[in-house]
């Protein structure tokens, strides 16, 4: 059998991830969280686990240095690239929201200003609804930007809640939910159909 590469984000659900691998038969022995190693194989040598930035892993998979990943469905949706999207992890829960003051109001009237670390997202989310937008791309801390009157709303993750609320915004509107996703590369999935089918396969047995 082929060596499958699969690219892991790195961060929150990266354990939870690595957790389900092994409950699935693929045990990565010398992974632990404070590791600075990026390459890791599991003890069958089925998997070649590179370890990347969140952001990055639909980019590994679309290009095809690695024919799968797992990775966040906010950072899938914001790469904009076409590949499988197999199976839903579930872990990571949280949604897409758009945020902003209490008394902050929607409308086709005027030219929303929006802040996001997904501009991509925002765009296409406000486009579909006919609301002309100019997007602000920030790196984090977005809440801040209505606060401060960079932005009129922000779209962002929320999780518990706790972020908006702490700094007196309020959701809008609920956008999508987000979980952790197994991502394939459709020409990997076209050349190692039988590997890769055989993975989603032990994954979805655990999932259940
Ligand atoms: C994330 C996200 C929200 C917050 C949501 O920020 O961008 O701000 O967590 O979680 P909550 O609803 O439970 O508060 P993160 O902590 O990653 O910081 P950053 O945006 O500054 O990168
Ligand atoms: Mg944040």
């Amino acid at each position: 059998m082929e060596c499958i590469t699969l690219a892991l984000a790195k961060g929150r659900t990266a354990k939870g991830a690595i957790a389900i691998l092994k409950r699935a038969g693929f045990h990565f022995a010398d992974f632990h969280e404070k590791s600075r190693k990026l390459v890791f194989y599991d003890t069958k040598k089925q998997i070649k686990l590179i370890f990347v930035k969140a952001v990055d892993v639909p980019t590994y998979v679309d290009k095809g240095a690695a024919d799968i990943g797992i990775a966040g469905k906010d950072n899938i949706m914001e790469a904009q690239v076409d590949l499988y999207e197999l199976l839903d992890l579930k872990l990571g829960k949280c949604k897409f929201a758009v945020a902003g003051l209490p008394d902050q109001k929607i409308d086709h009237t005027t030219v929303l200003t929006v802040a996001s670390k997904y501009p991509n997202v925002a765009e296409h989310y406000f486009e579909q609804k006919g609301i002309t937008v100019d997007t602000i791309k920030l790196n984090g801390s977005v809440e801040l930007a209505p606060l401060i009157g960079m932005a009129d709303v922000i779209v962002d993750i929320v999780e518990t809640g706790n972020t908006i609320n702490e700094n007196g915004l309020t959701i809008i509107e609920d956008m999508e939910p987000i979980s952790t996703r197994l991502i394939v590369n459709k020409a990997s999935f076209a050349t190692k159909t039988k590997e890769i089918q055989q993975i989603i396969k032990k994954l979805e047995s655990v999932l259940e």
